[in-house]
């Protein structure tokens, strides 16, 4: 590049940089507060009076926050619409479990926001899970899955939960033997992966290519960044300016699915029936020795060790994977525990500056949020939230002897 032409585009470069630097200056500044009185007649801060400036839809991109764009499946497992399709078909077939009994579905059920509406899941017959069902709405777009972050992806999550002894306590040759025994899976495989199986890595990229499907749609704050500032009430933009300066939320919840994707500790207190049922006790002792745990940790553990398990680190014991925020008007309670059943009591957990826990992120403490303050940020979050994503149940096809 002649260095005329060198120089005009870092000089440009500077540009852009000035006016970002600059438009994130006003956004962090409450915007022109030279005009803004300092004592406001009503005690709700308003755009009509001008004691409130909301955040525009260009200022909330430049934030980072945007709309989901098209899902990209990992390279050696491209889309296609039959292997969605097969995929659809084995998340709803109990068959992939070992007694025959219990589907994805059965836990992530369309009807409740792809989870199962339950504090702490249910689990494999003869075990109690430890853990909340989280959706499997815009899973796809997640680099890290499950609240400890163990999965990479989602083929490979799906394998975990099939294999898993608390989920569908399944051995991966039963399934194949299951499946080869359904002619009209082995007719779908053999058009979509090729003959010689049904395999079960196949099964599970079938599945992953049907969750890529579920996503969110239509949630208001995505028509207030297409342009349509009406789609969020004055309180939820209100909201929204709270939750990206004084209360502090987009420190960790950022990005279109409002995550870091990082893990952090809350201090989430532990609920009371993580401890009172002896069925959980036993499954999370013996979750805790198959995951590699040392004998002295799961003997005396009393509440799930989260990131811990994953890297064995002291500092890590109770951190947990940040949330995306999207969908939440359909996946209550919430947490790694299902500790809150509603928006209003997490928001007093933030309020009060989390719970106990020796790794507490130093990025929680007290808020002291109004009332309104608070019911603001419950409107923003409400507006996270799209229409239900149902699909049909489909009916599965039957076991036919195949020599
Ligand atoms: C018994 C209930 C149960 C069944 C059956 C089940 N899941 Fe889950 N699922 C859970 C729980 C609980 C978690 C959280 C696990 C953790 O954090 O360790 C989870 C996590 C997930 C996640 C991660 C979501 C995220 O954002 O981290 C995906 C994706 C998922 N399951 C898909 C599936 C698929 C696909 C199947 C079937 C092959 C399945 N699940 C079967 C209960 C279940
Ligand atoms: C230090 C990082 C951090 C900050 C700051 C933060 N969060 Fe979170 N948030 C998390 C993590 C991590 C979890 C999951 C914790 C757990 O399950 O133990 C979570 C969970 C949630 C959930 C539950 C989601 C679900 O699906 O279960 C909501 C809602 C939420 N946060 C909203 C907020 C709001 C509102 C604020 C600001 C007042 C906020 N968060 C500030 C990291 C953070």
């Amino acid at each position: 590049m002649p260095i005329r032409s060198r120089w005009i585009a870092l000089g440009a470069a500077a540009g852009i940089t000035v006016v970002v630097i600059a438009v994130i200056a006003v956004i962090l500044s409450g915007g022109d507060d030279s005009s803004a009185p300092t004592v406001t007649a009503s005690p709700t801060p308003s755009s009509a009076d001008g004691s409130f400036v909301p955040l525009t839809a260009f200022q909330a991109r430049v934030l980072g926050f945007d709309l989901l764009d098209e899902v990209e499946l990992p390279e050696d497992n491209p889309f296609t619409e039959a292997k969605s399709e097969l995929g659809r078909l084995l998340f709803f077939d109990p068959r992939l479990s070992g007694n025959s009994a219990v589907s994805c579905a059965s836990c992530h059920q369309p009807a409740q926001g792809w989870g199962d509406g339950l504090s702490l899941s249910f689990g494999y017959a003869g075990s109690v899970h430890w853990r909340n069902t989280p959706t499997v709405i815009n899973s796809a777009f997640h680099p890290k899955l499950d609240w400890d972050g163990k999965a990479l992806r989602l083929d490979i999550q799906a394998q975990g939960a099939m294999k898993g002894a608390v989920a569908m306590n399944m051995d991966p040759v039963m399934v194949e033997e299951r499946l080869r025994q359904i002619p009209d899976y082995v007719k779908r495989f053999d058009d979509v992966f090729g003959p010689g199986g049904p395999w079960f890595t196949d099964a599970s990229r079938a599945i992953a290519a049907f969750q890529s499907t579920i996503l969110s749609t239509n949630a208001p704050f995505d028509r207030f960044l297409e342009g349509d500032e009406a789609a969020l009430s004055e309180s939820a933009q209100r909201g929204f300016k709270l939750f990206t300066t004084t209360a502090g939320c987009s420190a960790c919840h950022r990005g279109r699915l409002f995550t870091d994707e990082d893990f952090h500790g809350l201090g989430v207190p532990v609920p009371e029936d993580f401890s009172t049922d002896p069925i959980r006790e036993i499954t999370f002792r013996y979750q805790l020795h198959a995951r590699g745990v040392s004998e002295d940790v799961y003997r005396s553990a009393t509440d799930d060790p989260g990131l811990y398990l994953v890297t064995k680190i002291e500092t890590d014991f109770g951190q947990f994977r940040t949330p995306m925020l999207r969908e939440l008007g359909q996946t209550a309670p919430y947490m790694h525990n299902g500790a809150f059943a509603t928006l209003e009591e997490v928001i007093d957990f933030y309020d009060a500056g989390g719970g106990e826990s020796p790794n507490l992120d130093p990025l929680i403490s007290p808020l002291g949020l109004t009332e309104q303050e608070k019911a603001d940020l419950l409107a923003f979050l409400h507006s996270l939230t799209g229409d239900p994503v149902l699909v049909e149940e489909p009916e599965l096809p039957p076991y036919e002897v195949i020599e």
